[in-house]
């Protein structure tokens, strides 16, 4: 694992901006897998800046999105779907045909989980997976667990989890169940930025980065990737400093 530390969410954002554009340009067809949550947000911005100003297209990208709240309609306006459409569609020329997505409502989720992963596969698999990682040590909605859940499907969200989320639904219902890729589907992307920022991520990135590989952090089978960069600000990285 390949460790670029930044000295704020700012610069962590614009880096892995330029990183995603770059493959863009180098590969047209780039499949990418899209994490959503607040910590890409402003890379998505970034993106944006380098369509309009630089002219980088999207056109051609096909998008996986990791995730998504189960019971979720697309048009719901915290679904990741809105999310992807808002920023990632809304300010480029990824075309929302091009986005494949986990059916929150499907009535067959297995059904659904199957056919998701069998569109990754005739899409040659994931080139560039982009993720965040959740207070839990969650990748996608992977929660920890007594195994590593090798193919998307749906999940039980823990409390903590839950109650992060909160903040999104102010007030309404929080989902306590979400689709997911699973570990493996992850884990297949050839390549892989974890994007990471701020001193409440700071204990579990470091579980993350040098702790023991295990199930019950799962991002830290991201160890075992040949291409995955962590991505992450000072603040994150603070814990992990202080152990070396
Ligand atoms: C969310 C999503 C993940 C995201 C992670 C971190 O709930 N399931 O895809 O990467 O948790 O979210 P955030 O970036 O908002 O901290």
């Amino acid at each position: 694992m390949k460790i670029i530390e930044t000295d704020n969410y700012e610069e962590m954002s614009r880096l892995a901006a330029d990183h995603v554009e770059a493959e863009v340009v180098s590969c047209p067809h780039l499949v990418l897998g899209l994490a959503a949550g607040s910590t890409p947000r402003r890379m998505y911005e970034f993106l944006g800046q380098g369509y309009r100003e630089r002219g980088v297209s999207y056109r051609a990208v096909q998008g996986f999105n990791l995730d998504e709240y189960y019971g979720l309609s697309k048009e719901h306006p915290q679904s990741f779907y809105q999310y992807l459409t808002r920023y990632l569609a809304g300010g480029t020329d990824f075309q929302e045909e091009n986005l494949q997505v986990l059916d929150a409502l499907a009535p067959d989720i297995g059904k659904e989980c199957r056919e998701f992963e069998k569109k990754i596969e005739l899409a040659g698999g994931i080139d560039l997976q982009i993720l965040g990682l959740g207070n839990t040590g969650h990748i996608g909605f992977n929660e920890p667990d007594a195994a590593f859940p090798r193919h998307s499907h749906c999940v039980k969200l823990k409390e903590e989890t839950v109650k992060a989320n909160a903040k999104y639904f102010s007030g309404g219902e929080v989902p306590r169940y979400a689709m997911t890729m699973g570990v493996g589907t992850i884990m297949q992307a050839r390549q892989i930025i974890m994007l990471v920022s701020g001193k409440e991520k700071a204990g579990i990135l470091k579980k993350v980065l040098c702790g023991q590989v295990t199930p019950q952090v799962p991002a830290s089978i991201l160890q075992f990737h040949r291409e995955c960069t962590v991505i992450a600000d000072s603040e994150a990285l603070s814990a992990y400093h202080q152990m070396l």
